[in-house]
C-alpha cells in the first residue's frame, strides 16, 4: 500500500489550523499529553459563544485502549479498516491487535505522534484528501463525533463512502439524542484557558444521520445502540 507523504505536502498548514482543537493555543494536543477533558463551543468573530451549549469531550478515553464497546465495532471485521480522524490511534491499535490491516488518518500531528508510538500505522492529513487505497477499504469508522468533521456531514459521508469498496461498511457514531442536529463554527477550550482557532463543526443524531446518509447515496444496513452510544452501519 503506498501512502502519501503528507507531512511534507505544501500548502497543507491553512488545513491543519482549521482542524478540530487546533490553532490559537493548542488546546487538543496539550490534551493528548496530559490527557484532560475538552469543551467544544459554537463560536462568532468575537470567541467562544457564551449562550452557546458545551460539549464535553473525554481526551482520557481516546488516548486509553480500546474499550469493550469500541471493540465490538471489529466483530465480524477483517477486511482492512480505515479509522477516519483516527485521533491517538486506539482504534488502529485494537484492530491490528486483532489481526485486522488498519491505517489511522488524522490532521493533528500531535494525534498522529501519540499513535505512532503506540505502534498504530498513521498517515497525517485531511479525509477529504486523496487516501491510500480508496474504493478498496471494508470498513471506515467515523466515530467519537467524527461525524463533525468538515461541519457537511453529507459531503464527508459521500467522501467516506468513496473510500470504502462496493458492499463495504461505513460505521459512523451519531449524536446520542437521536433528533441532534447542527452545524456550527466551534471552538475548542480547555480548564486552562486554552482556545483553539475556530473550525467547522457539526453534530447530528439518528434521524438527520439517515437523512444524510441518504443524500451523499449510502445505504443504512442496521443501527444500535449500545452503553448511550448509538451507532449505524451504511453501506454503498
Ligand atoms: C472529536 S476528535 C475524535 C478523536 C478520535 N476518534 C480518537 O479516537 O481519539 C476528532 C479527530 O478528527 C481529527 N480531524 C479533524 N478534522 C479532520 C480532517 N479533515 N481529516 C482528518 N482528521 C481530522 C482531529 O484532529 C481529531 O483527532
Amino acid at each position: 500500500m503506498s501512502v502519501t507523504p503528507w507531512d511534507d505536502q505544501s500548502g497543507a498548514d491553512e488545513r491543519r489550523a482549521t482542524g478540530f482543537g487546533a490553532g490559537g493555543d493548542e488546546p487538543y494536543a496539550a490534551a493528548l499529553s496530559g490527557a484532560g477533558t475538552l469543551q467544544m463551543r459554537a463560536a462568532d468573530a468575537s470567541g467562544p459563544r457564551r449562550d452557546a451549549p458545551v460539549v464535553e469531550f473525554d481526551v482520557a478515553r481516546w488516548s486509553a485502549p480500546a474499550d469493550q464497546v469500541d471493540r465490538s465495532l471489529l466483530n465480524g471485521v477483517d477486511g482492512p479498516l480505515i479509522d477516519l480522524g483516527c485521533g491517538p490511534g486506539r482504534m488502529v491499535v485494537a484492530a491490528q491487535c486483532a489481526g485486522v490491516p488498519a491505517l489511522g488518518v488524522d490532521l493533528s500531528a500531535a494525534a498522529v505522534r501519540v499513535a505512532r508510538r503506540a505502534g498504530a500505522d498513521v498517515v497525517r492529513g485531511s479525509v477529504f484528501d486523496p487516501l491510500p487505497a480508496e474504493g478498496y477499504w471494508d470498513t471506515a469508522l467515523l466515530i467519537d463525533g467524527n461525524i463533525g468533521i468538515g461541519g457537511d456531514p453529507v459531503r464527508l459521508l459521500r467522501r467516506a463512502g468513496a473510500i470504502i469498496r462496493v458492499g463495504g461498511s461505513v460505521i459512523v457514531e451519531a449524536h446520542p439524542d437521536p433528533r441532534m442536529d447542527r452545524r456550527f463554527d466551534a471552538v475548542v477550550t480547555d480548564r486552562r484557558g486554552r482556545v483553539s482557532a475556530a473550525f467547522p463543526w457539526a453534530e447530528i443524531g439518528l434521524e438527520a444521520l439517515l437523512d444524510s446518509a441518504d443524500q451523499a447515496g449510502l445505504i443504512p444496513r442496521a443501527a444500535w445502540t449500545v452503553a448511550h452510544r448509538t451507532f449505524c452501519d451504511l453501506t454503498r
